[in-house]
């Protein structure tokens, strides 16, 4: 039997080179031969392209030659490498993909430069959509929407910086059970759903050419399904593995994160004791694996970890019912597929 992360292997076999040969293509144009490594340094780590499959496949769910989609593919895959170059330098991650993140390799001033560099890249892309002023505008929405994430991300840390903005604005000083699932939700549903949003989309807009039911179905899973994909996130950065997940264990803790799906569970349905343990942890200036150990106990206790992929189950239950309007294909079941792998996944 193919396990789901062999149909996703199977899709990106399909459809990974066309995508990469045309994110160089964007990525080289103007760009001086000495800088070129620095620039392509992000897209050459890796990463699974999950957001450009889904474009792929929703182009070819409707009818269409994926080939027409590849700027598409390219615009949601440079602006979800733009957003990490900047989400590393904001988390201080020194790893991903199982290598040194681009700051961590080049330097911060040469990691600003070459994130404003794929930001570029994104518009060289849009100008070869089909429909060019369209995708700008969701293109523009989409980042908009995930600054506005990352705003409210740094926001839900419980300390560790010192900007002004941060420390006059941080919800921590105004936190309340009743609205930290909803904060939360806000949270990911910006920096994470929104792009998952745009990937389905664009797939669809590329062989429908106007937004109508099918894109907005589209829509729909996009975004469920990009829920369910940042509360996997969320746990495998607490229980997953270094080598397959290929970042830091335990990193949202030791960034003092309360915009974690665990954290939030425990917030939630904690008893007051293991509530106020937890936030004493995630207060700390420095948080050692010993807090950790004691974080992950405490989300034991609550059986957090199951709660968090229930949650993400449903989030993909829910994806899967918007396109049940769209005619039988093998890629509406590849994409069916995928939305479960989002959830057994373990990278
Ligand atoms: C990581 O996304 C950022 C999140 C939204 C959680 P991916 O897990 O898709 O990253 P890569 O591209 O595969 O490394
Ligand atoms: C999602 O948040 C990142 C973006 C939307 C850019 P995370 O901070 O959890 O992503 P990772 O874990 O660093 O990939
Ligand atoms: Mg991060
Ligand atoms: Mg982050
Ligand atoms: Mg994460």
């Amino acid at each position: 039997m193919k396990t789901l992360s062999n149909i996703f292997a199977e899709v990106l076999s399909r459809y990974g080179e066309h995508v990469d040969k045309k994110l160089e293509d964007y990525l080289s144009r103007m760009c001086n031969r000495e800088f070129i490594e620095v620039i392509l340094y992000q897209v050459k780590t890796g990463g699974k392209r999950i957001r450009p499959v889904m474009t792929l496949l929703f182009t070819e769910a409707l009818g269409e030659e994926f080939t027409k989609a590849l700027p598409e593919a390219c615009v949601v895959e440079l602006i979800h490498e733009y957003s990490l170059i900047f989400d590393d330098i904001i988390d201080h991650s020194v790893v991903r993909r199982g290598k040194p993140t681009l700051w961590k390799k080049f330097g911060m001033n040469f990691a600003i430069l070459a994130g404003l560099w794929y930001r570029e890249a994104i518009e060289e892309a849009i100008l070869e959509s089909v429909n060019p002023s369209l995708v700008a505008k969701l293109a523009s929405e989409t980042m908009r929407d995930i600054i506005e994430g990352e705003r409210l991300d740094i926001l839900l840390e419980a300390s560790g910086r010192e900007d002004p903005y941060y420390l006059e604005q941080r919800i921590i000083s105004r936190l309340s059970r009743e609205t930290i699932d909803q904060i939360y939700l806000e949270m990911i549903r910006k920096k994470t759903a929104a792009l998952f949003k745009l990937s389905c989309m664009l797939g669809a807009l590329a062989a429908r050419k106007m937004i109508d039911d099918y894109v907005k179905a589209a829509a729909t899973y996009g975004e469920n399904v990009g829920i369910a994909f940042q509360l996997i996130d969320d746990l495998l950065d607490i229980y997953g593995e270094f080598e397959k997940f290929g970042k830091e264990i335990g990193k949202d803790v030791k960034e003092h994160k309360l915009g974690n799906a665990v954290i939030v569970n425990i917030l939630k349905n904690g008893k007051q004791e293991d509530v106020e343990k937890v936030l004493e942890i995630l207060t700390k200036n420095n948080i050692s694996e010993e807090d950790v150990k004691t974080v992950i106990e405490i989300a034991d206790k609550y059986g957090s970890r199951e709660k968090v992929l229930e949650e993400a189950s449903r989030y993909v239950d829910l994806a899967v019912k918007a396109i049940s309007m769209f005619p039988e294909s093998e890629f509406k079941r590849k994409l069916i597929d995928i939305a479960k792998f989002v959830v057994y996944r373990e990278y």
